[in-house]
């Protein structure tokens, strides 16, 4: 059998034959294979362990040495980063901590979030309504499966929002296992249950679960939010927050002391 054949090298396009039915040589099959495997493992066990360190003591930050970061990435003071977690131009703010084996990719995250394991943000999406085939080679030169028949992208394939694929506000939970599809804003202060396949943006302050992600609850009555969205007490200092600490054990204590007229929050 021979199929013709149209490969993106270099930005020129080469056409060619298959022969045969196996005739498109694997990447991983060839010597330039074996060189991006070689290449893959020392970057993930002695690149990044002693990147990490570097980080860790530099921002007094906390990630594993076997986390896998894919530039290019920001970690701000007080971030935690755990096993095998595969990031990717990823943003993570202030104080925010991620569990082991999420994959997080083009996301941005703000401050003091918890996100704990096996969380995916899916970063790609193929045509779903006019195209004939869900297939990349009829709409993208990126050559996923090695091959392409058009010349040009004619498909947004990454949906985004602000330029990334996910963006989180800050004190934001992340429940074990939940999928995140791209193009997707989470609020401040939202909660994802365990297992959740989010679909749809998250308003602030709000609890969604299930498949696909609905609203259970809001957190807390809407005057407190309202209250919340503007106090923003993740932009405060650490020693404000020490001193503070106390008072977040409720709501209301926090209110009491925060929110009167004339204070400006
Ligand atoms: C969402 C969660 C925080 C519970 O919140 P809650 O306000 O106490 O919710 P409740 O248990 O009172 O349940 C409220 C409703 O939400 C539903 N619900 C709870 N968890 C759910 C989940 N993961 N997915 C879908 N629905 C869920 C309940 O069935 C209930 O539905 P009903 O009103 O129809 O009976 C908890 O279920 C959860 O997902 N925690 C994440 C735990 C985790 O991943 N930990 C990892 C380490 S950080």
């Amino acid at each position: 059998m021979r199929v013709l054949w149209i490969v993106q090298n270099g930005g020129n396009y080469k056409k060619g034959i298959i022969k045969g039915t196996g005739g498109l040589s694997r990447k991983e099959g060839s010597l330039m294979g074996a060189f991006r495997f070689l290449l893959r493992k020392g970057y993930e066990y002695v690149f990044m362990p002693l990147y990490a360190a570097y980080l860790n003591k530099k921002n007094h930050c906390s990630i594993e040495g076997d986390a896998i970061v894919k530039q290019p990435c920001s970690f701000a003071k007080k971030c935690a980063v755990g096993s095998r977690t595969y990031l990717k131009n990823t943003v993570i703010g202030e104080g925010t901590y991620i569990g082991r084996y999420n994959e997080l990719v083009s996301t941005k995250i703000g401050k003091y979030c918890c996100l704990a394991s096996h969380i995916i943000v899916v970063n790609a999406t193929h045509p779903i309504r006019d195209y004939v085939s869900f297939h990349p080679a009829f709409y993208s030169t990126r050559c996923q499966a090695g091959f392409t028949f058009v010349k040009e992208t004619c498909f947004q394939e990454f949906p985004t929002v602000d330029g990334y694929s996910c963006v989180i506000g800050n004190d934001v939970w992340i429940g074990e296992n939940v999928t995140i599809i791209s193009g997707i804003r989470i609020g401040d202060g939202a909660m994802i249950a365990a297992g959740a396949v989010v679909t749809k943006d998250v308003e602030p302050y709000t609890i969604v679960g299930g498949v696909p992600a609905q609203a259970i609850r809001k957190r807390f009555k809407d005057s407190d939010i309202e209250f919340l969205k503007r106090f923003q007490w993740w932009d405060r200092d650490d020693s404000w927050l020490y001193a503070n600490a106390e008072l977040f054990k409720s709501i209301e204590v926090l209110r009491e002391k925060y929110d009167y007229p004339g204070n400006e929050v």
